[in-house]
């Protein structure tokens, strides 16, 4: 396998939250992020960076390199030629999503969001004192689908916003233009903006696309924001370096009122060099890590199909996640405890992700296929001996 993937006691000997939240015998499967390091040409910058002792204050004069490197990266992967004039970069998205509900809506306000949802976008809305207003995903079978007609009924004077994920975290989902095309339709006719995170976008398997909603056209562009980074494409999320990127000056002045650019910090040279090389040097890197991610995906396909059939899924269409839906287990309590207790396997809780995510756990296959072989086994084991 060319992309570094390290061993389980290799894993366990570095720091990080991913290998150390839980007990040694448990194999954790929840935190999105890959067992795989990160490309070579990241790991020699970073190394450049450390020789040079390059601690000092940097300001913010990486940031049009920044902006640049982002905007090519948009256009030559999907096609998108974002402006670099308002790129703001951030220390990471979950700060960017606070911020964004902050500044484009009142206390009391609801936002909608798409559940099953990833949760810092409920805490995001929750603990600024906005309410949650929940459009479902339905399951038709084959996918979670979007009901884009529906979301022209929710949006009004009091859901000024909309944080929609794409591509769909938990789920994985990579909306297709009519679902986007609705989104866009109702946000431009009940004067909404929307907030569009992006950050799985490259993650996307071949025989799916991504469509930047901003790449829709200027009128929902003008009312977009759209966030991403290099960080989990990549995997260097402790790196913390992301960005905004603002559809028009009109929303870059709004937000730049409510939350002054110094309430921000500012995003260290470390993440910046990280971001700038990974999107402009590890295509080769990126691709080898698909590959394994495609394989590992399809190895979760056929073990569900054949060992678990109990446990519903459908392959994601990017994203390295996989929701699975245990009710059908009938379990006496809910399928991330028994994980943790009967298959010492560490998932993340359906039950964080909104209402729709009770009776569910997220797995995250980005790590080698013996570890990944091992995880699946030890849940199959567990739920053999139910
Ligand atoms: C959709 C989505 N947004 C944001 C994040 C977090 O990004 P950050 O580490 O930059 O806060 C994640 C992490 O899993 C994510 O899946």
């Amino acid at each position: 396998m060319p992309t570094v993937a390290f061993s389980a006691v290799e894993l366990r000997a570095r720091s990080g939250r991913k290998w150390h939240r839980y007990a040694d015998d448990v194999l954790p499967a929840w935190i999105a992020e890959m067992d795989f390091g990160v490309a070579e040409p990241v790991e020699r910058a970073m190394r450049r960076l450390t020789d040079e002792a390059s601690y000092g204050y940097e300001g913010s004069t990486l940031y049009p390199a920044l902006a640049e490197a982002f905007a090519t990266h948009m256009q030559e992967r999907f096609g998108w030629q974002p402006s670099t004039e308002h790129v703001v970069p951030v220390a990471d998205l979950v700060q960017a999503l606070f911020t964004l509900v902050s500044a484009f809506t009142q206390r009391g306000q609801g936002v909608m969001l798409h559940t099953p949802i990833y949760p810092p976008f409920l805490d995001a809305v929750r603990q600024t004192g906005r309410g949650v207003v929940e459009h479902r995903l339905s399951d038709d079978g084959r996918r979670f689908a979007l009901d884009g007609a529906s979301v022209r009924d929710v949006l009004n004077q009091d859901v000024p916003l909309l944080l929609l994920c794409n591509p769909h975290n938990p789920t994985g989902r990579v909306f297709e233009r009519d679902e986007l095309e609705a989104i866009a339709a109702a946000a431009i006719e009940h004067d909404a903006i929307v907030v569009a995170d992006e950050v799985h976008a490259d993650l996307t398997y071949t025989g799916h696309r991504h469509i930047p909603l901003a790449s829709l056209g200027p009128e929902i562009a003008a009312r977009t924001v759209t966030i991403t980074s290099a960080t989990k494409a990549y995997n260097f999320p402790g790196l913390r370096c992301g960005l905004m990127s603002f559809g028009s000056s009109d929303l870059r002045e709004r937000f730049r009122a409510a939350i002054p650019d110094r309430m921000l910090g500012i995003v260290t040279r470390f993440g910046i060099e990280a971001t700038i090389t990974a999107w402009r040097d590890c295509g080769g890197w990126f691709d080898e890590v698909m590959a394994q991610l495609h394989a590992n995906r399809e190895r979760v396909a056929r073990f569900f199909a054949s060992e678990l059939r109990t446990i519903g899924f459908h392959a994601p269409e990017a994203t390295y996640l996989a929701w699975l839906d245990c009710s059908g287990l009938q379990l006496p309590g809910g399928p991330y405890e028994f994980f943790l207790e009967q298959a010492r396997v560490a998932l993340n809780d359906g039950a964080d992700f909104g209402p729709p995510g009770r009776g569910h756990v997220r797995l995250n296959f980005a790590t080698s296929a013996p570890i990944l072989d091992e995880i699946l086994e030890r849940m199959a084991r567990a739920v053999h001996h139910l």
